[in-house]
């Protein structure tokens, strides 16, 4: 099912953060969304959840922070309970072992509180949440930002090893151009509220035309990372 959102915008405190954008994405697709901080990926990321899931599409959702995500009163073992019963699962320790095994979470305490877990292991926590229900997208904002670049690129080789059978949609929000290269196919770039291009990554890398893009590019070692 190809997924669209026509017209997402936002205004906040009278100024608009996003312009009219209208987004489609194909089944099984890898979509990067990157540009520089302030642009806007998030605002965007925000507005095609609240439009998709409004129309009855099944949207998971990796926020920027594992914080947005984990109340630092509740024990590991209440947020993955309360994952299960907001996506209408029953409780599952085989599925649980599983993502935990995909995902490389292993030796945490599932009754510490999130604190009690390092920010990487909170990171992929969240992330083996977002997978609880197979949703038909995946929108993950910053989703390695708190790993060393070695976990990073062993977290992305495992989530997509999870997520290639299921035509599962991957929005990748990232100021990471390297890490967006490496697992997108098509990438758009934001600039002030606006995504300014939205291409095949071979040929956004290419020829990237805005200088937003421009900018982005100009910095090549980012392909010397692991990532
Ligand atoms: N609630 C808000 N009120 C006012 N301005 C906001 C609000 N939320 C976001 N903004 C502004 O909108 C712009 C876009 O923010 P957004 O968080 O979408 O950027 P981003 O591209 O995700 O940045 P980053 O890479 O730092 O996460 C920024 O200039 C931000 O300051
Ligand atoms: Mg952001």
């Amino acid at each position: 099912m190809t997924l669209a959102a026509q017209g997402l915008s936002a205004i906040r405190s009278g100024r608009t953060i996003l312009h009219p954008t209208d987004v489609t994405l194909e089944p099984g697709e890898y979509v990067g969304l990157v540009g520089a901080s302030g642009s806007g990926k998030s605002t965007l990321g925000h507005a095609l959840i609240d439009t998709l899931r409004a129309q009855g599409v099944s949207v998971a959702h990796v926020p920027q922070s594992p914080d947005e995500a984990l109340d630092p009163l509740r024990s590991m073992a209440f947020h993955w309970r309360e994952a299960e019963i907001a996506l209408n699962r029953p409780c599952d320790p085989a599925r649980q072992k599983m993502l935990f095994d995909a995902l490389h979470i292993q030796g945490g305490d599932l009754r510490n509180r999130p604190w009690g877990w390092s920010r990487g292991m909170q990171q992929r926590f969240v992330i083996a949440m977002a997978l609880i229900g197979t949703p038909d997208l995946l929108v993950m904002d910053e989703p390695t930002s708190a790993l060393d670049p070695v976990v990073a690129a062993g977290t992305m080789d495992l989530l997509d090893a999870y997520l290639r059978d299921r035509q599962t949609v991957l929005l990748l929000i990232t100021h990471d151009l390297g890490l967006a290269a490496r697992r997108v196919q098509r990438v758009m770039i934001m600039d002030a509220g606006k995504m300014v291009e939205d291409a095949p990554i071979e040929q956004f890398l290419a020829m990237p035309s805005s200088s937003a893009a421009q900018a982005l590019c100009a910095h090549r070692n980012w392909l010397e990372l692991p990532c």
